[in-house]
């Protein structure tokens, strides 16, 4: 496969051929996601909850972060490696940045940050500066305290209207991608519309450019409480590299997310 870059996710939203996007931690499941045909590796903070045993994602640091992307860089050749900025790493422009740099030189491609329309001056400042943003709406989990849990967002037409407001800002700033998480199917089909850059859902409905789920959760070995947009793809498979193939297979010919895992 040549190497995933930008364009190349653009021409996919464009010939609607879904993008398959997974969690991944270290260099070996990289490998392995990578020849499985997974088409970004995202080391998300979801870290702090499936690696490090924590409650949320807040703890997760940005060494944290950065020791987990080199890891994947190194068992990685052709995918795109997104690598999430930690709580309290993005709080300005300059700090973004100064994290930022951190994190593709450790070997991210892009950085994520969780956030609506205050976040658009610092989008603006990374991509000024060479590095490309995905942004994330609707549950942000960095957000956990001040949203009382980790609930379904963009439920009423006021949030709806927000959310959607939000992604347009995000865009106009510079944001190259955009992870959708945990709202109603049909706003996430909304904001896919609605933009030109691709859209990656995690319970945001099957109407996304792609999907991204957290690999211990699609894995079944996350001990915790499990959400309704997770798919146990071990389940009939003998081998994660099995797991990961249907799980890509499904993304492409758009079985899942199904009604079930969709709110
Ligand atoms: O940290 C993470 O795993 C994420 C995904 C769930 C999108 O941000
Ligand atoms: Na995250």
């Amino acid at each position: 496969r040549k190497a995933v870059t930008l364009p190349s996710l653009m021409a996919q939203r464009a010939a609607g051929d879904r993008i398959a996007m997974l969690t991944c931690y270290d260099a070996s499941f990289a490998a392995l996601m990578d020849r499985c045909g997974v088409e970004m590796l995202l080391i998300g903070d979801s870290l702090g909850m499936v690696c490090q045993g924590h409650s949320s994602t807040l703890p997760v640091t940005v060494a944290d972060i950065a020791y987990h992307t080199a890891s994947v860089a190194r068992g990685n050749q052709t995918a795109l490696v997104v690598a999430d900025m930690p709580f309290g790493s993005y709080a300005t422009p300059q700090a973004a940045f100064d994290n930022a740099v951190l994190l593709v030189q450790a070997g991210a491609q892009m950085v994520k940050l969780e956030g609506g329309l205050w976040l658009a001056d610092t989008i603006r400042f990374l991509t000024d500066r060479a590095i490309p943003v995905c942004a994330h709406l609707g549950l942000t989990p960095q957000s956990v305290h001040q949203l009382g849990g980790y609930k379904v967002q963009g439920k009423t037409a006021d949030a709806a209207d927000r959310l959607k407001a939000d992604a347009l800002a995000l865009q106009a700033a510079g944001a190259a991608l955009l992870v959708l998480e945990a709202i109603p199917a049909a706003l996430g089909k909304e904001v896919t519309a609605l933009l030109a850059i691709p859209t990656i859902g995690i319970g945001a409905g099957p109407d996304c450019s792609g999907q991204v789920l957290v690999m211990h959760d699609m894995l079944g070995t996350f001990p915790g409480r499990k959400a309704r947009f997770v798919k146990n793809f071990m389940d009939g498979q003998s081998s994660i590299d099995g797991a990961v193939r249907a799980y890509v297979a499904a993304v492409k010919d758009q079985s899942f997310p199904a009604p079930e895992h969709c709110f």
